[in-house]
């Protein structure tokens, strides 16, 4: 590894900060261009750009983990590269090759391997790929030319102080309609959900969860994140929905419960009035892996599920699974880690 940056380690949140160099692509008549990397952390784009008047832009978020043995790979990236096509198709922008995505967050690494958080502190390096609709329209219809960039950050782990699970309440805000734009991962559904975030917190919750947008009964959303719960039988359930982003960490969560712990797996609906069929919940995503959940306000009560306190047992082993394979302590199934 190059020069080390000044950069304590242990102590990193989750915050901007310009690294060295970011990978930037155009798209114009009809097809991108090479791609370079560049100094210049600010982009010029024209006032009228889509991305900026009607929302035409999507975004992927994934990291990059140094290894004992002092290697850097990144998290199937391959399935953030096949999302992000999917967000591009849903709001008709042109989409990044599977292979180009990949190469793109590999040159990133490379090119700011100083700030790739060594083994041994949680932290990692977070890779920012995003689309963006520009040109010259003013109409509602789709951009004559767009940007992929990626820029990346070094990242603290979540959980200085080891795991601790926090409560959430029930929003009566939807962020995304049933036929809507849920699946794909798109500014306008983070936008959409700027105030329910803010008055969960202010309530004293981390988050909120979003009901089903059509009958407000079933489980869609912990925040940014997939919800999961472990019955008392010992089976890992998870929501199914069209208006769900497809987590990465949840798929992969599924897989490991199946294959390495040996657990039934269930993909479908999970009632909000009927979370005592659960022993252990948790919301799943890229940024923290696992946030184990203590409790879930609904209706003016307090459901807690293992503990406000303390981490149950299947979702610590899910985690250290998971974890240990990101980190290279475990092996992982074929294809999940990629090297840099
Ligand atoms: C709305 C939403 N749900 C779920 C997730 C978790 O997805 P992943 O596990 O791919 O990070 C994210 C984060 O990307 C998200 O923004």
């Amino acid at each position: 590894m190059g020069k080390m940056k000044k950069i304590d380690w242990s102590n990193l949140g989750f915050d901007y900060m310009k690294t060295d160099l970011r990978y930037i692509s155009r798209w114009k008549d009809g097809k991108w261009d090479d791609g370079e990397l560049v100094e210049d952390n600010k982009l010029s784009i024209s006032e009228a750009s889509t991305a900026l008047h009607y929302g035409q832009q999507c975004f992927e978020g994934l990291k990059a983990y140094s290894t004992k043995d002092g290697k850097v790979q990144l998290f199937r990236p391959d399935e953030n590269a096949k999302r992000m096509q999917e967000s591009c198709k849903r709001i008709l922008m042109p989409e990044v090759p599977v292979d180009k995505f990949i190469d793109a967050c590999k040159q990133v690494v490379k090119a700011n391997i100083d700030y790739v958080p060594p083994y041994g502190h949680g932290a990692t390096l977070y890779l920012r790929p995003f689309v963006i609709g520009v040109g010259d329209t003013v109409g509602v219809k789709p951009a004559p030319e767009y940007i992929f960039c990626i820029f990346c950050i070094p990242v603290g782990a979540y959980f200085k102080g080891g795991m601790a699970p926090v409560n959430f309440t029930v929003s009566d805000y939807d962020r995304a309609a049933p036929f809507g734009t849920g699946k794909a991962k798109v500014g306008g559904n983070y936008a959409a959900s700027l105030q329910a975030h803010e008055e969960a917190v202010k309530k004293g919750f981390a988050d909120c969860i979003y009901l089903d947008p059509a009958t407000h009964t079933k489980i869609e959303e912990v925040g940014a994140a997939n919800f999961f719960g472990i019955t008392k039988d010992d089976k890992f359930v998870t929501p199914n929905s069209s208006s769900i982003l497809p987590s990465i960490t949840k798929y992969s969560l599924m897989y490991l419960a199946e294959n390495y712990l040996k657990m039934q797996v269930e993909e479908r609906d999970v009632y909000i009035d009927k979370l005592d069929e659960f022993k252990e919940a948790g919301a799943c995503g890229t940024a923290a892996v696992i946030t184990p959940i203590g409790g879930i306000d609904y209706k003016d009560e307090l459901h807690v599920f293992y503990s406000e306190a303390e981490v149950g047992p299947v979702t610590k082993k899910l985690y250290e699974t998971l974890c240990g394979i990101q980190f290279g302590e475990i092996e992982g199934p074929e294809g999940w880690i990629v090297e840099v």
